[in-house]
Parts: C-alpha cells; sequence; structure tokens
C-alpha cells in the first residue's frame, strides 16, 4: 500500500489519494464515486466514512456499475489503524463540531490535508486549528468550502455538482490550468469557462468564503507555481480582505511567474450607497484598498492578466491560453473518449428513460394512494359501511362486493369452524408446539398444517366433487356406488364423532341458513340425497361441517358470478381457506390458554403406543 508521505508537497491530491469522510454523506460519496468511476481509477478515492454517532458498519454504494461496500468507523483512530493509505479527511461535521474534529484528525500522522465544508466555524476556533495545522506542515481547505478537483484524479464532495456537470466541464481527464477562487458556486462556473476556452482544469480549489480560510488564493497559486503539470493559472478574488495583495507580492517578487488570469469581483459594490455584505463572511469592504477595483488595478499593474470586466474573463483565459499553445508550452492532449456513467434506476424510470416488466401482478389491493383500497373501496369505507370480515373477505378473495346475506353467510362459516375442542388434530398438534416452547406463530402454524383432506380441508374437494356429480346428472345412488368402486372417500360425508344419531348442529344451521337465503340451493339438495344413501351404509357417514360450507358456498358463488368463475375459484382451494381462517382463531386460543394455564411439556403415555419391534 502507498504511504502518503513520498508525494511532493505541491500534490496535495492525484489519482491514488484516498480520502476519509467525516459524517454520513452518503450522496457526496457516491457522487465522487461516480467521478472516480469517470476519471478511470482503478481505486475508489474514499478510503471509509468516519460516522461518530452510528456504530462500525459498512454502507453500499456504486463504483459504476458494481456495487462495492465502503467500511463505516465510529472512531477517527479505528479508521486510521484499518486504512493507513488515507490521507485527507474531507470534514463535513456542523459548524459546532467541525474544529474539533479538524483538530483530531490533523493529530493522525497520515492525515495530511484536511477540508472544511461548514459555514459559521467560529473565527476564534478556526485560528487555533490553523495555527496547529502550520505547527504541524498540515493544509486545510475551507471553512465554507464546496471544496476542489484534481482533474480525472480526485475530487472533494459535491464539488464540479452532477456527473452531467462534470463530464460538460471535462473534469474527468487532466488540463493545464491551476484555479483557484473563494466561491464554491463560482468555481463551478469557471471550471467550464476554462474547458470552453482551454485544455481545461488541472486542479481547482474554492478557499472558502470566511475571513479566516485555512489556506488562501496566493498558498494555492504558490503551489501551482511548482507543479509542472500547471502551465496557467486562473484566479476569482472577491471584494475585502487583502489576500490578493498577496498575490500582488508574490508577482513582484516572481514567486508566480505563470501567466495569471484573475478577475476580483465585487467591483459593483461601488454602485451601492454604503458598504455592501456579499454572500461571504469575509466579502465586505473596510478599506478603500479593499474594494474589488483597487485590487484589479493592483493586480494588473503587477503584472495579472486583469480583464475589464468579469464579461472578458472568458476572453482572455482563452488569449492567454491560445498564446501558450504557440509558444509550444501546452500541448493538448488528444481527447479521450467520454466515459459512460449508468444511471440510478429511480432517476433513469423517472425521467421515462427505461421501463421494466413487473415482476408482481396484483389486482384486490392497491396501497400507492392516500389509502389501501380493497377492491375498489378504502379501508374507510369499509369500517364505515359496517362491511365486516364478510364483506373484508368478500372484497379481497372474490374481488366483489357480494350482498348481505353472502356477506353474513362467509362470516357464519368463520364462526362455526373456529374451533371444535382441543381433541381435534389442528387443537392438538397447537397444544404440543405450545407446550414445548414454541411461540404463537409456529404453534399456530403447526395447527393449521394438520389441515387435510380428513380433517377441515376437503370444503373444496366436497364442493368439487358433489358439483361435478350434480353437472353430469349422476344419479345420487350411482355416484355413491362409483366412488365405492374407485376406493375413494367422497369428500365432505363422514365424521368421527357425529351422527344421524348425534347429528352435527353445525351442519343444521349452515343447511338450514343456505336454504333459507339463497336464491336456489341445488348442490346442497344434491349432497342431502347422497347423504341419504351413505347413512343408510353407516350412520356416521353424514354430511359433515366441511361438505356442508362446500355444497353450500359453491351454490352461493354460482349464484353471484357464472359457473366457470365459481368452479374456477373452487379449483384454486379457495373455500378451504374458509377453514384455515377460521379455525385460526381457535388455535390462537389454544395456544393462549395453555400459556395462561401454565401448562408444562406435554409427553405422550407409553400405554398409548404400541412398539412394534420388528
Ligand atoms: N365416503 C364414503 N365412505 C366413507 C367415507 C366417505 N367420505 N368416509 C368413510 N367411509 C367409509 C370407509 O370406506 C370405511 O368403510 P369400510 O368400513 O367399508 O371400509 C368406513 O366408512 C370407515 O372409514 P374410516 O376412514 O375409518 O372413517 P373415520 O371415521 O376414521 O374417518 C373421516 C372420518 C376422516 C371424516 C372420513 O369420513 C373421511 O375421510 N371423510 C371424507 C373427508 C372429509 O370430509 N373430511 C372432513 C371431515 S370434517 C372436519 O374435519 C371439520
Ligand atoms: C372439527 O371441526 O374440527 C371437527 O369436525 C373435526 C372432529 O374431528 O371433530
Amino acid at each position: 500500500m502507498k504511504t502518503a508521505t513520498n508525494k511532493p508537497d505541491y500534490v496535495l491530491f492525484d489519482r491514488t489519494t484516498r480520502a476519509f469522510i467525516y459524517n454520513m454523506q452518503t450522496k457526496a460519496v457516491q457522487r465522487m464515486l461516480d467521478f472516480d468511476y469517470a476519471s478511470k481509477r482503478e481505486i475508489p478515492s474514499v478510503a471509509a466514512i468516519i460516522n461518530p454517532t452510528g456504530s462500525d458498519s459498512y454502507s453500499k454504494f456504486f463504483f459504476g456499475p458494481q456495487e462495492i461496500l465502503l467500511p463505516v468507523y465510529k472512531s477517527m483512530q479505528t479508521a486510521a489503524e484499518k486504512c493507513p493509505d488515507a490521507d485527507v479527511m474531507i470534514n463535513f461535521a456542523s459548524f459546532r463540531s467541525a474544529a474539533d474534529a479538524t483538530l483530531e484528525a490533523l493529530q493522525l500522522p497520515q492525515i495530511r490535508t484536511v477540508v472544511i465544508i461548514a459555514e459559521g466555524v467560529p473565527e476564534r476556533k478556526m485560528k487555533e486549528v490553523i495555527a496547529r495545522a502550520k505547527e504541524l506542515n498540515k493544509v486545510i481547505i475551507g471553512p465554507a468550502t464546496i471544496g476542489g478537483i484534481v482533474a480525472g484524479a480526485f475530487k472533494i464532495g459535491n464539488t464540479g455538482g452532477t456527473i452531467e456537470n462534470i463530464l460538460e466541464s471535462k473534469l474527468h481527464r487532466p488540463g493545464s490550468v491551476g484555479c483557484v477562487s473563494n466561491s464554491g458556486g463560482l468555481s463551478n462556473e469557471t471550471y467550464n469557462i476554462i474547458a470552453r476556452n482551454t485544455d481545461g482544469l488541472y486542479e481547482g480549489i474554492a478557499i472558502g468564503g470566511d475571513r479566516f480560510p485555512g489556506t488562501t488564493l496566493v498558498d494555492h497559486l504558490l503551489r501551482f507555481e511548482k507543479n509542472p503539470a500547471i502551465k496557467m493559472l486562473v484566479a476569482l478574488g472577491e471584494v475585502g480582505g487583502n489576500d490578493e495583495y498577496e498575490i500582488v507580492k508574490a508577482l513582484q517578487e516572481k514567486k508566480i511567474t505563470k501567466p495569471l488570469v484573475i478577475w476580483v469581483t465585487g467591483t459593483c459594490a461601488k454602485a451601492f450607497k454604503t458598504e455592501v455584505q456579499f454572500g461571504h463572511a469575509g466579502a465586505k469592504a473596510d478599506l478603500e484598498m479593499e474594494t474589488a477595483d483597487a485590487k484589479n488595478k493592483a493586480l494588473r499593474e503587477a503584472g495579472a492578466y486583469v480583464p475589464d470586466s468579469f464579461d472578458d474573463y472568458d476572453k482572455l483565459i482563452n488569449e492567454v491560453y491560445t498564446g501558450l499553445v504557440k509558444e509550444g508550452v501546452i500541448i493538448p492532449a488528444p481527447e479521450p473518449e467520454i466515459p459512460k456513467i449508468p444511471v440510478d434506476y429511480d432517476t433513469a424510470l423517472k425521467s421515462k428513460m427505461i421501463r421494466k416488466p413487473a415482476n408482481f401482478v396484483s389486482s384486490i389491493s392497491d396501497d400507492r394512494g392516500e389509502e389501501c383500497l380493497y377492491g375498489n373501496k378504502t379501508i374507510s369505507q369499509v369500517v364505515r359501511e359496517g362491511l365486516g370480515i364478510g364483506g373484508t373477505i368478500s372484497l379481497l378473495w372474490f374481488k366483489r362486493l357480494m350482498p348481505q346475506y353472502a356477506l353474513k353467510f362467509i362470516e357464519m362459516c368463520l364462526i362455526i369452524t373456529a374451533d371444535h375442542g382441543p381433541a381435534v388434530s389442528g387443537a392438538h398438534n397447537c397444544i404440543v408446539a405450545t407446550r414445548a416452547g414454541k411461540d404463537l406463530v409456529s404453534s399456530l402454524v403447526s395447527g393449521l398444517l394438520t389441515i387435510g383432506p380428513r380433517f377441515g380441508g376437503a370444503i373444496d374437494g366436497a364442493a368439487q366433487m358433489i358439483s361435478e356429480a350434480y353437472d353430469t346428472n349422476t344419479p345420487p345412488a350411482q355416484f355413491v356406488a362409483e366412488m365405492k368402486k374407485k376406493g375413494v372417500n367422497i369428500q365432505g360425508i363422514g365424521h368421527r364423532v357425529k351422527s344421524t344419531h348425534n347429528p352435527d348442529l353445525r351442519v343444521t344451521l349452515i343447511k338450514e341458513y343456505a336454504q333459507q337465503n339463497f336464491k336456489e340451493t341445488p348442490l346442497l339438495n344434491y349432497a342431502l340425497e347422497v347423504e341419504k344413501i351413505t347413512t343408510t351404509k353407516r350412520d356416521n357417514l353424514i354430511l359433515n361441517v366441511d361438505g356442508c360450507i362446500g355444497v353450500c358456498f359453491a351454490d352461493l358463488l354460482r349464484n353471484e358470478m357464472t359457473k366457470e368463475e365459481a368452479d374456477e375459484y373452487i379449483r384454486m382451494g379457495a373455500l378451504n381457506g374458509l377453514f384455515v381462517l377460521g379455525r385460526s382463531i381457535g388455535l390462537i386460543g389454544h395456544h393462549l390458554d395453555q400459556k395462561r394455564l401454565k401448562q408444562g411439556l406435554y409427553r405422550h403415555p407409553w400405554d398409548d403406543i404400541a412398539f412394534l419391534n420388528e
């Protein structure tokens, strides 16, 4: 791994630079990684995120089309130990904690540069930070800055804006111009001007708008002067302060020899009667020499290229650049191919650039609006109109609101199937599971899993068998005989304990309700004929609960929809859903009951088991 120390001091960032991002600034990180990919960097420029209020973890990002995980550390110290190659910290801490976080970062031997994004860091605190950085020979950029960029190599946070902007301003590959300014917004504008009038930016730094910036315009210009890759300098000064006079001095002392195009903004301040405070804390002229006009004049006299107004700034940049090309100082490189950056799915979808077939189709409920719809009714309507559980099932299972008699019948089925004591298969399993320490859902499911053709799961089977026999005009006696011949039990017929002598009153309830409320009950009538025959064989071969619900429900569906639709619901197994739903009520009851009674682990008695040692 590369160590941070073997770089010349004029290089703060290059294609191998790795940074820590202080605070969870995921958007800024993603923009940096998109820039890295566009610049064909081999490794991401973000080494890790430091999230002082979180815990050690990872965060997902894209590096081009590929998803990568970046480590997140709670402590700066751990981040430093884990990522010894990181030498930059981009500090997104608030104005309250930015100075302390910077002081902590400066103490890490590997850190060479700290960028402070926050605006409004107390000036007293900043003076302390600047002094400490000087002592340690480290560089501060900011505060109140967007950061900076080395084209095609490294980008600080949100510098340069969106990836489209980056590509437009040709920041994904190096040019020959070093640029420095106060303002982040204007720096983006300047990079664009540079892209249009020269071979492009090499490095650009926004020093930030505070009165006490960590580094000044001249600091960076002197750095650019030393960098052989930078052939011309471009700067934007600002009304207020003396920083530009340092540039004047450097020009006079020939410390800056590369051609410098500079404009000090704020010349319009003279149009106002009183002193104007521009956006930045430092942007206010207290003395005549701090005015933009005075500074522009001094710079021009010291040998800088200063336009007459901002309108001529681009032309002058172009003139100076063209001169350097003519002299052979700059040899423009061939334009590399513009890299294709994958677009985020959400962005592409929003701009209607892509379409995708749905993985799911759903037609019963729609939760995209203000309120979820059950069929065409909002939940509020279902509640306010008193549609009850019957209405809810009608809407969600059968996609229509059936008449009141049908809704009442659905509810009756649920009430009737809710429980049948602790001895039946489902309740038994649920109770055993509860006593073995299982939770509510596991115990419930254990009971539900016993539902099958011999217990509670014969409703659809009964409806299907009986309706098929009825639809083919098979006389009931012939039907019973044929089933016997095939050795198949007629679904919905027979009960272990109920019989003609001990009738199942649940069946009576269902039967009577259907006969009194349904338009017609041909399938029920047919099933009762079948029962007459089977009970002559054995008194327990009655039409049971499953059978009675099955045939009555088939009659109801055939009343409320086409025969084909009704048969399709039965084939899909919809009617067993009634027993599943109803019995869940009882099974949950059994689970709670066993818990409440604090029943211990269940063990079956040996005398109830015949051991066959074959
Ligand atoms: N159709 C025709 N004959 C039957 C039926 C039937 N549905 N059920 C039992 N028989 C006959 C058997 O063929 C057997 O006759 P055999 O003695 O001549 O061989 C005799 O009755 C006894 O059969 P078993 O299976 O021992 O009866 P058991 O009382 O154990 O089973 C059960 C009861 C499981 C309900 C059975 O009748 C059956 O499988 N019925 C069809 C499925 C059904 O409706 N299940 C839901 C039950 S209700 C509920 O769980 C909520
Ligand atoms: C039930 O509803 O669970 C019963 O009909 C089954 C039984 O065995 O009694």
